[in-house]
């Protein structure tokens, strides 16, 4: 077995992650020591009008005290006794016949990281008697919104809505070794299905059939889920960040030609971890086209020179800084780009085609918690930058440097009297055809440097390599 796989055959910690939770709340002085943490998994939903469930997504912050999938259930931790109760749905005997045994508490007992597991009838006893052992005095907290009209909390004294939901959020920054090696199995599958996705090319006509090799790799090799829809842009589609339609031909309409290339942003979500990687090859012939290696080549060293930067500590806007600079420096050199570095710089011109920051938090969402991004910031550098601040050791974060072509954010620059300048539009010609090429890896902060979990092909001889084969 690999080391990660040795560690995935062990438990989900949830029970570290219940006091880490505690301690964050007591620390920030709301308890002292006694309190109850209550939290409900997602519920079991239909669609309208249909007798078809929705698609399930477990809730997060419920999976991270409990590691359990299991819809309708919730959980207790007590602070003061240090002890995690799950509890599950009872069986149902109607629903036996249709959908087979549901998971016995001594089962569930075998699965999950908790001292008990008791049945959802026994949530309000429970709660009750927990109430008793502290006088009543324990404070429970809870989200808003998230707790079921018949869950009681009367015996406490108090409760507290407001601190929980932002405790998980912020706790669930720093990863474990468990979920550090969640992440790194869904990038492995990920990147399994990156090369499949690449090797599709050959005898794929339209995005759809890139898209499918995706899909199928990671549910064959066990991501049943994606996580977040999958972007499979050819041509100039790829300067469209998050584009989902997916189903255009691979032949450029207009000029009855291959496309130059295609931009695949998509990651397997494994036991609700999720992978989140782009990469961009070539579609005609196996090599990327003069313009679009002068583009690769520039966003492969934003990245390289980015991650240089990464350890703990780092301030994410420096380094979100240097890869502008770094794109103003390759756009200069291309002749794309007119005027002085600082100038380029100070004026936000790389904005125009960089427009987006250069990565956020990754874990069991794709823009995970605990960002503090300033969607309000005035200045366009930094607007979309999810992640503001010092990255501590043990994050997960993204790092996705971009070049776009998109006519309509370089257009306006182009009629501005006063921008119009930086750019030259006759050499900016040449590279509409490009669309967009980002490269997006994940990357584990650490001490004194970083991990990239990203193992999908991508320095320029691999990914030719693998397009030539897949073209010939
Ligand atoms: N796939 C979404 C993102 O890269 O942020
Ligand atoms: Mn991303
Ligand atoms: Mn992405």
């Amino acid at each position: 077995m690999s080391s990660v796989d040795t560690i995935l055959a062990g438990k989900y910690p949830a029970k570290a992650h219940a006091r880490r939770v505690a301690e964050y709340l007591r620390v920030r002085g709301h308890h002292d020591g006694d309190g109850i943490i209550y939290l409900e998994a997602q519920k079991t939903r239909l669609i309208e009008d249909n007798d078809e469930p929705v698609p399930f997504r477990q809730r997060r912050f419920f999976f991270y005290l409990s590691g359990c999938l299991l819809p309708d259930s919730s959980l207790i931790y007590s602070i003061k006794a240090d002890e995690l109760t799950l509890f599950i749905p009872p069986i149902d005997p109607e629903s036996v016949v249709w959908t087979g045994l549901p998971l016995s508490p001594d089962e569930a007992l075998k699965c999950y990281d908790v001292d008990r597991v008791l049945f959802t009838t026994d949530v309000n006893s429970t709660l009750a008697q927990v109430a008793s052992l502290s006088q009543g005095k324990a404070t429970v907290f809870a989200i808003p919104e998230q707790v079921s009209d018949d869950t009681s909390f009367s015996p406490f004294s108090q409760t507290n809505f407001s601190i929980l939901k932002k405790a998980i959020e912020d706790t669930r920054v720093v990863k474990d070794e468990y979920e550090v090696a969640l992440l790194r199995k869904a990038n492995d599958i990920s990147a399994k299905a990156h090369t499949a996705a690449l090797k599709a090319a050959r005898s794929a006509t339209n995005e759809r059939e890139i898209e499918g090799a995706f899909i199928a790799t990671c549910i064959a090799n066990g991501c049943r889920e994606q996580s977040y829809h999958p972007v499979v842009a050819s041509g100039t589609s790829a300067a469209t960040l998050h584009y989902t339609k997916n189903d255009e031909d691979l032949i450029d309409p207009v000029t009855k030609e291959k496309k130059l290339n295609v931009l695949v942003d998509a990651g397997g979500e494994y036991r609700t971890y999720c992978a989140d990687i782009t990469r961009v090859f070539p579609l005609s012939g196996g090599k990327f086209s003069t313009e679009s290696r002068q583009i690769y080549d520039m966003v492969l060293r934003m990245q390289t020179e980015s991650l240089a930067m990464l350890k703990e500590g780092v301030l994410w806007e420096d380094v979100h800084s240097l890869a502008h600079r770094v794109a103003i420096s390759c756009l200069l050199k291309l002749g794309i780009l007119r005027g002085s570095e600082e100038e380029l710089f100070e004026k936000r011109i790389s904005v125009a085609f960089f427009p987006h920051g250069l990565g956020h938090y990754l874990g069991m969402d794709t823009h995970d918690t605990g960002g503090n991004a300033n969607y309000e910031d005035k200045d366009t550098m930094f607007r979309y930058l999810r992640v503001r601040g010092r990255l501590p050791a043990g994050c997960v974060i993204t790092v996705e440097p971009g070049i776009y072509f998109c006519r309509f954010i370089i257009d306006p620059y182009l009629k501005s009297p006063e921008l119009s300048k930086y750019i030259d539009a006759n050499v900016l010609e040449r590279y509409w055809s490009v669309g967009g090429v980002r490269i997006e890896d994940n990357i584990h902060i650490t001490r004194d440097g970083y991990e990239n979990l990203t193992t999908a092909p991508k320095t320029v001889e691999e990914v030719e390599r693998l397009a030539a084969e897949a073209s010939e």
